[in-house]
């Protein structure tokens, strides 16, 4: 079934890139019904939007001649509500549950998702006021895709670069389409944790992040909310997360300690480092004082800190197992795990097939057996895990709302 989408545009430079939105939309078969603030005109000619959207754009709601109230129906006619760009005072106003013109009405009357593509100057976004704002969107449901790390209007270069089209075409039809994952939350982590030893050296890992950030973009794309707790890795955001960047494991801990009470689902796909060096060196380590003695200590077992303080069945735990060795000993590590980290269910992998690589081969391990899978690609690999994650849910708690489509 086609899809209509409300655009609404705010005033900011980014507004031009709304055209290529609208564009890309009608392309993908989206009825696009434009929506302006007062501002927006200001920076984006509407003639250029009813051109390409073949629709009217509507900026007032105090159009007698429309029949009805406007925001309600325009509401019901729209899959999704959209802002692009929203500017710092948007995300205000809708932050605050304003209704003092059509976009803000709309936001509140939308029967379906919300999503936000924010547009401004670094300061603007980084101001605690934009932050806080921000996250009462977000506690509220609101979908953000972006801001990135680029060049703005200004000539300076930031957070606060508003997406480009095909990642915010990506995202709206993505909440377009209630997957079959809608209605449930997932905190995945994924990566290496650094863990430092003085101001330019650390202890690492070469975990790439890549099946971390596969499992966060197919549960995204299956409409999953997502929060991605990511250690220093080289891979781009995907569309619909919402991304927390962390360091070492104790960071990690703190940020996946902090959103446990609020998910279904834990995925620990990260590669936590099992120790770091007991004392941070202030400065710079000196050759000239001969190599020094590196003394250890453990850090915090995140996933067994959740599986043994858990005292019910929520929220699901998934673990990962990377070992060295045959198939049977990988699977044996992998079952102990389980029991003893007191988790659902174990993805065990070989380090020579998974570290880096796109593809990898797995062992799923829970209480009921093993299924190996693969070697295929890691996304592959993500939609089996996730749908692993989905039955057992199913069969422990009421059902996810099935895709509408
Ligand atoms: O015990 P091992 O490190 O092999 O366990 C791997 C699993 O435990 C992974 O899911 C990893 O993310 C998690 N882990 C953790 N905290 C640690 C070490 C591992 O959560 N300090």
């Amino acid at each position: 079934m086609s899809k209509t989408v409300a655009l609404c545009v705010s005033g900011s430079i980014a507004a031009y890139k709304a055209v290529e939105v609208a564009r890309l939309l009608g392309k993908a078969g989206v009825r696009v019904l434009p929506v302006f603030t007062e501002s927006a005109a200001k920076f984006v000619g509407p003639v250029t939007f009813s051109g390409i959207t073949g629709e009217p754009v509507r900026t007032s709601m105090w159009d007698a001649s429309f029949p009805g109230e406007m925001h309600v129906k325009l509401a019901q006619d729209a899959d999704v509500v959209a802002m692009v760009p929203a500017t710092a005072d948007l995300l205000a106003r809708l932050a605050q549950g304003r209704a003092d013109d059509l976009v803000t009405a709309l936001a509140l009357s939308a029967r379906g998702p919300v999503l936000v593509a924010p547009s401004m100057h670094p300061r603007m976004w980084a101001h605690p006021s934009t932050t806080r704002n921000a996250a009462t969107l977000r506690a509220d449901g609101v979908r953000f895709v972006g801001p990135v790390d680029g060049p703005v209007a200004s000539g300076e270069t930031g957070m606060g670069r508003m997406s480009e089209p095909a990642d915010i075409v990506s995202a709206i039809l993505l909440a377009a389409e209630p997957g079959d994952l809608a209605g449930l939350s997932l905190l995945v982590t994924a990566g290496p944790t650094y863990e430092d030893i003085d101001p330019v050296r650390f202890l690492g890992n070469r975990s790439s992040g890549k099946m971390g950030f596969a499992l966060a973009a197919r549960a995204a794309a299956r409409g999953a909310q997502v929060k991605l707790v990511a250690g220093p890795v080289a891979e781009a955001t995907p569309p619909g997360v919402q991304r927390v960047d962390v360091r070492s494991a104790e960071e990690m801990r703190a940020a996946v300690m902090d959103a446990r009470a609020r998910v279904d689902v834990v995925i620990m796909s990260a590669a936590v480092a099992d120790f770091r060096p007991e004392a941070v060196s202030a400065s710079k380590l000196k050759k000239s004082d001969g190599a020094p003695a590196l003394r250890l200590t453990q850090n915090p077992d995140i996933l067994a800190e959740l599986g043994q303080g858990r005292t019910g069945t929520a929220p699901f735990l998934v673990g990962f197992a990377l070992e060295t060795g045959a198939d049977a000993d990988v699977i044996a590590y992998a079952r102990e795990k389980l029991v003893r980290k007191r988790v659902d269910l174990v993805v065990a992998n070989h380090a020579a097939e998974s570290l880096g690589k796109d593809e990898n081969r797995i062992h799923l391990v829970d209480a009921s057996g093993v299924e190996t899978h693969g070697p295929v690609p890691k996304g592959a690999l993500a939609d089996v895990i996730l749908t692993r994650v989905r039955g057992a849910l199913r069969g422990a708690a009421p059902a996810p709302p099935a895709p509408s489509s």
